[in-house]
């Protein structure tokens, strides 16, 4: 099988396409013929050697976490799934790849009318979104969200899942292209933060009040402006930190009772399965219906995954890349 291999944690110079043997799948696992593969900017972190979880893995590594495609092989234990499913899930590593592993629980059921594409673009992406609005958050109708890094993968995702949920939501990002991008795709407000006063903006969009709560996969500096911009009982969200890890002052959560949480999908995978499911099986019905439209912003092939990887990295996407073997 064909796959993109990692033989040090040196970036994106040191990806490499080659032949490797097809894996056999446990009992508790499922072999994917992959049809397309999401990238994230936790791909470009991992093969960098700059993520949380890079000192559980080992050299050579094939990136790709989340990808779609048809099941070729089920382990033993496994039931729920059968050989010629369609599916889209998480992966551990490996979806750069024709051929990936992994559990049969973090695989769904792709309904006939999405494509392998549109698909691909779904677990990481949508399901955390969902996952955090929804579980973390317990954001209701009615109720008002900033988005932080709105038109990149997971902040577009939560701008139009908190729109399907029926939330207000006022999307940030860095530039009026971004901006007009967002609205396009459901926001009801923006702000441009690099040259408005996010929290004077926030203020006069929500008659002084604030919002009910913040999607945050930036951190840093701008996490902390978007602390002051959180009403009473306000959550604040944190997916990720690509703009700096924040040192939280707790007084300014105490001032407005005030919630500062953190959202991890790996974390409802391996503890909260039943959670997982219902946010993925949530998200896969409104796709279906044709009330979110997953935004593939660029498509790929896997001879030119590098140029993919290095799309992603001048932080210019919008929407998601994937890439097709
Ligand atoms: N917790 C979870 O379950 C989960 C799931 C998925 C992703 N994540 C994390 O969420 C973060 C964003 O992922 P993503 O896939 O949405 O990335 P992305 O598509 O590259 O978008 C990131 C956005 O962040 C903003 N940004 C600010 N500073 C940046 C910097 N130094 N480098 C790159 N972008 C910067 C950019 O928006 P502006 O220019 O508009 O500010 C960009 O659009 C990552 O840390 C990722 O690991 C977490």
């Amino acid at each position: 099988m064909s796959a993109a291999v990692c033989h040090q944690w040196a970036g994106i110079d040191g990806l490499q396409i080659e032949q490797l043997h097809i894996p056999l799948p446990q009992e508790d696992e499922v072999l994917v013929e992959i049809k397309a593969t999401g990238l994230n900017t936790t791909d470009l972190l991992l093969i960098s050697g700059r993520h949380q979880t890079n000192r559980d893995l080992a050299l050579p590594y094939v990136p790709g976490i989340e990808g779609s495609g048809i099941v070729i092989q089920c382990g033993a234990k496994v039931t729920q799934l059968k050989p010629g499913d369609r599916v889209t899930g998480s992966f551990p590593k490996g979806a750069l790849a024709d051929k990936a592993i992994t559990k049969a629980n973090h695989l769904f059921r792709v309904p006939d009318n999405i494509g392998f594409i549109e698909a691909a673009a779904l677990p990481v992406s949508y399901f955390s979104a969902h996952l955090a609005l929804h579980w973390n958050g317990r954001l209701e109708s009615g109720e008002t969200l900033l988005v932080l890094g709105s038109s990149g993968g997971i902040g577009l995702s939560a701008v139009q899942i908190g729109k399907a949920m029926g939330l207000n939501v006022i999307a940030g990002a860095s530039n009026d292209t971004k901006l007009e991008f967002v609205k396009d795709k459901g926001a009801d407000r923006t702000i441009n933060y690099r040259t408005e006063h996010l929290k004077n903006r926030v203020m006069s969009l929500t008659d002084g009040k604030g919002v009910d709560a913040c999607f945050d996969p930036i951190g840093g500096d701008l996490s902390l402006t978007a602390l002051s911009c959180l009403d009473w009982g306000g959550r604040m969200l944190h997916l990720g930190f690509v703009g700096g890890i924040q040192q939280l002052p707790a007084n300014r959560l105490l001032v407005k009772n005030r919630a500062s949480i953190g959202c991890s999908a790996r974390y409802f995978r391996l503890h909260q399965p039943n959670k997982y499911r219902e946010s993925a099986e949530w998200i896969l019905e409104r796709v279906a219906r044709g009330e979110i439209l997953p935004s593939i912003g660029h498509c790929f092939s896997m001879a030119d995954c590098k140029l993919a990887f290095e799309k992603l990295a001048a932080g210019a996407v919008l929407g998601k890349v994937v890439v097709t073997p």
